[in-house]
């Protein structure tokens, strides 16, 4: 797929396509009188039958793909454009359409970005693993922007960015665990590295977690033959700050939760809930991805993220149910049951985060079975101790069409998760999404304002969704880009600027 803004058209296209926002023309100014008319009637027919939601028409004498991007499903006007965007570009593709003109000049730039990822969405493949790969039919979009062509081409530029990490994320979770060891996870993060200006790495390896004490990772790490690492990205956003600008004093962490695997341990998964686990390191993914977009971005802030990485396998070295550790935090833990790692492993990952100076942790994680079955494949929960942090997410992940809905630290339930012997124990009684957020609350450092997003039913989609495939989704990227954006250049966030819901 290839971008072309322009201010006029080129008249070089063999199609162009109007996307209709809403149910009356927007287009008066570039249709007929006869053609409005005409349109009026297919959007008629496209309410009421026989049309479907897409028609390639003839307009005003021109070929023209009429998508309808008008449909309420509990679904933003925004996201109708980025579906409606990634159904013309899939149709352009599979026709064959070498240019396809859209005519945007009325777009605002929200619009038109939500355009650009649907057309870029319909670009993504996961084919490694056939044997026999489908050839691309490159379509050019020539956007015709009237007086926004300008805007519109750092917006592109933006978008191009964001979908390198979303697409970055999605292979990295659609791959093998055979292929995608935590070792090769680290490699591929130094690649990432290597071609990021102003991102830096530190990655410690089994011994050095054992030595310096971070004992959650190893923990769930030691019984495999392909040992668990620690990772940390670095960069201080505040030095690209134009000169005189204000920079913020936030210092935002990402911790992710990277299970290259996971089998459940010695407490084994069913083989039904066990091949979809390719996907537990979804967080740390999506973590990385963030950061080099924010890095490529060079937003003016100082980000850093964690990415705690292990296999849950089973073998003679395994965690024991029953068995005690101590945390970095100091605090002992009881491993009850041995599928409820990943809070394990995010507990390194919180430490680390206080040791270089968090203001703000946001962890991202495919935590529980729990918030699949609560809230679906839709929405991510997500629990925090700090309101503005909370509405801030809430806000961030709106204006990129995904959703997150807050879900409470419940303390009724805090005492489930005491142990007879230890100070914790990892697993609960009561709602198991709470549970994990809860336990994880406990290795949160001292005033640091943190959120927990569980995204174990919004990474990984079991069957085709809006504008993605069977597979990863890389959902949570957009939002934790945008949510550096936002905190780096801060404006006052008040409760009713919130359309979603935020309950406490
Ligand atoms: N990785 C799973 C959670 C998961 C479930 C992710 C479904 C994606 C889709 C996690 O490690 C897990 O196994 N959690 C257990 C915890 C339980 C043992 C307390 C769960 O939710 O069943
Ligand atoms: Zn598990
Ligand atoms: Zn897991």
């Amino acid at each position: 797929m290839k971008l072309s803004i322009v201010k006029t058209a080129s008249g070089k296209a063999n199609v162009s396509a109007l996307l209709f926002v809403k149910q009356s023309v927007q287009f008066s100014d570039v249709l007929t009188d006869a053609a409005e008319k005409q349109v009026e009637s297919v959007l008629k027919g496209m309410a009421e039958g026989p049309f479907e939601d897409m028609e390639l028409l003839e307009i005003d004498d021109k070929a023209t793909l009429f998508v309808n991007a008008a449909k309420e499903r509990g679904i933003s006007s925004l996201d109708h454009l980025r579906i409606a965007a990634y159904r013309l570009a899939k149709r352009a593709e599979q026709r064959q359409i070498p240019m396809v003109s859209i005519m945007l000049a009325d777009a605002a730039d929200e619009q038109f970005k939500a355009i650009a990822h649907g057309l870029h969405y319909a670009d993504y493949k996961f084919d490694a693993y056939k044997s026999k790969k489908k050839d691309n039919f490159q379509v050019t979009f020539e956007i015709i922007a009237g007086e926004h062509v300008a805007e519109f081409k750092k917006i592109a530029e933006e978008v191009a960015v964001e979908q390198t990490a979303i697409m970055l994320t999605r292979n990295m979770v659609n791959t093998s665990s055979a292929d995608l060891t935590p070792a090769d996870f680290v490699e591929n993060a130094k690649t990432i590295v290597k071609y990021t200006p102003g991102l830096s790495i530190k990655v410690r390896d089994m011994k050095q977690l054992e030595k310096e004490g971070f004992m959650g990772i190893v923990t769930v790490g030691k019984g495999s033959s392909r040992p668990p690492f620690m990772i940390t990205l670095s960069y201080d956003g505040t030095k690209n700050a134009k000169r005189g600008e204000r920079t913020s004093a936030d210092h935002l962490v990402l911790v992710g939760k990277g299970l290259c695997f996971d089998t459940g341990g010695l407490c084994l998964k069913t083989p039904k809930t066990m091949p979809e686990m390719i996907s537990d390191m979804a967080g740390a993914a999506t973590a990385l991805a963030a950061i080099q977009a924010i890095a490529t971005l060079k937003l003016p802030l100082k980000v850093s993220a964690v990415l705690c990485l292990a296999e849950n396998a089973i073998g003679n070295q395994s965690v024991l149910p029953g068995e005690i550790f101590t945390a970095k935090n100091g605090k002992t833990v009881m491993v009850d049951n041995t599928d409820a790692e990943g809070r394990l492993a995010l507990s390194d990952g919180l430490a680390e985060a206080g040791l270089i100076g968090a203001t703000h942790i946001v962890d991202i994680a495919t935590l529980t079975g729990a918030i699949v079955r609560a809230l679906g494949f839709a929405v991510a929960g997500f629990f925090s101790n700090d309101d503005p942090l909370a509405l801030n997410i809430i806000n961030s992940g709106e204006a990129c069409c995904e959703k997150f809905w807050s879900m409470p630290l419940e303390e009724e339930y805090a005492d489930e998760i005491k142990d007879k012997f230890a100070d914790l124990k990892n697993t609960g009684s009561s709602a198991p999404a709470i549970i994990a957020a809860l336990f994880l609350k406990e290795f949160v450092p001292a005033d640091t304002a943190w959120a927990h997003l569980d995204i174990a039913g919004t990474a990984f989609v079991p069957k085709k969704w809006k504008y993605s495939e069977y597979g990863a989704t890389g959902f949570g990227v957009q939002t934790l880009i945008e949510l550096a954006r936002r905190m780096s250049n801060p404006t006052s966030i008040s409760a009713d600027q919130c359309s979603y819901a935020l309950q406490k």
